[in-house]
């Protein structure tokens, strides 16, 4: 069975693809932009081809002779203009699956995210809790799920949806460097509100696992969507608490009131969009995502699929910091 993983050279896909060629079952071809970034793949033997989700010319014919697509390519940032969070995730998206219909891809699997679901009023969420992204990047994310739902139901294109929650791990130099590095060298002064709300992310290894799964049980997959999450989801305060604990700092034992503290982190977001900086912790929508939960029920993929997330969040915290301090990030 020959699998084509899109996003191979970033950081879900790095660790998919290599799990895939230890695993040694399946033939595999990874879609990436840079032939040059993927030397070591192809010299474990991974077919790249060579594609740019913005570029359609580019794409055709990319799924030739491919029987599974894990897509996992995307413009993952919070704060891109809606223009390009659309070329790519929502544009690039319908490309790649036309392009997969035409070739009768046995089984294509979207890797989306929790963020269509957004927030949710009765933590935890699940796979039946109304669409509420709050973000472009989850507007975008949703619009690709939604359309390919479409092409399930009108055409019968063997469609999966997968959702991970916020996802941590060694090479993620986005959302868990920002925040780890914030608290690591002290740069949170006081905590904004009561930080009292859920917040979830899983280890990367386990969302691998529920990729595979999917890819595994393709007769009780296809047609459905999994939220691919850790079995533990915690307070922003907790969570915040134990990166503190791990990276051997303080953390601020005062509070500071939401309308404030968005009003310091807005200097500190101005500055930084100056520079050129995007710096996922110093933005004031994170100060609003601390006021309402982000939790998610793992129980269908764990039914259906006899998904087991192994890492526990601090397990998977300990394992990201050590990475960041080997690398010299934090
Ligand atoms: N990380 C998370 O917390 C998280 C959580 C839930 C869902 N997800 C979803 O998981 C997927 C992977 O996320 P990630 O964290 O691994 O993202 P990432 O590290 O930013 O990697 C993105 C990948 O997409 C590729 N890509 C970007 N633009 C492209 C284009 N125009 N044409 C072709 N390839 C392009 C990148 O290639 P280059 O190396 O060339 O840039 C890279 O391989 C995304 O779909 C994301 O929405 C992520």
């Amino acid at each position: 069975m020959k699998v084509l993983i899109t996003g191979v050279t970033g950081f879900i896909g790095s660790h998919l693809i290599n799990r895939l060629i230890n695993d040694g079952r399946y033939t595999l071809a990874g879609m990436a932009r840079s032939k040059e970034k993927c030397r070591d793949l192809a010299a474990k033997g991974v077919e790249i081809r060579c594609a740019d989700l913005v570029d359609p010319n580019s794409i055709k014919g990319i799924t030739q002779g491919i029987d599974v697509v894990i897509h996992l390519a995307a413009m993952m940032r919070f704060h891109a203009p809606w223009v390009e969070l659309h070329r790519h995730n929502v544009d690039g998206t319908k490309v790649l699956a036309e392009d997969a219909l035409i070739h009768h891809v046995k089984h294509f699997i979207y890797v989306s995210t929790t963020e269509t679901i957004g927030p949710v009023t009765n933590p935890p969420g699940d796979e039946n809790s109304p669409y509420n992204p709050t973000y472009d990047y989850g507007r975008t994310k949703m619009e690709s799920e939604l359309w390919l739902q479409q092409q399930y139901q009108e055409k019968g294109f063997p469609i999966t949806i997968i959702r991970p929650t916020g996802v941590l791990g060694p090479g993620d130099h986005y959302v868990s460097l920002s925040t780890i590095r914030a608290i690591a060298q002290g740069k949170l002064s006081m905590m904004p509100g009561k930080a009292d709300k859920y917040v979830h992310f899983t280890y990367v290894d386990d969302v691998v696992e529920g990729i595979l799964k999917v890819l595994d049980n393709p007769g009780v997959s296809i047609g459905e969507t999994f939220i691919i999450a850790g079995d533990q989801y915690v307070t922003y305060k907790d969570q915040l608490a134990m990166i503190a604990k791990l990276t051997g700092v303080q953390l601020p034992k005062r509070s500071v009131p939401i309308v404030l503290a968005k009003m310091y982190v807005k200097m500190i977001e101005w500055r930084n969009k100056r520079k050129g900086i995007d710096d996922f912790f110093w933005h004031t929508s994170l100060v609003n995502d601390m006021t309402v939960h982000r939790a998610y029920s793992n129980a269908k993929a764990k039914k259906i699929l006899g998904f087991r997330p192994r890492f526990t969040l601090e397990r998977g915290l300990e394992k990201t910091i050590q990475y960041y301090k080997e690398q010299h990030l934090i």
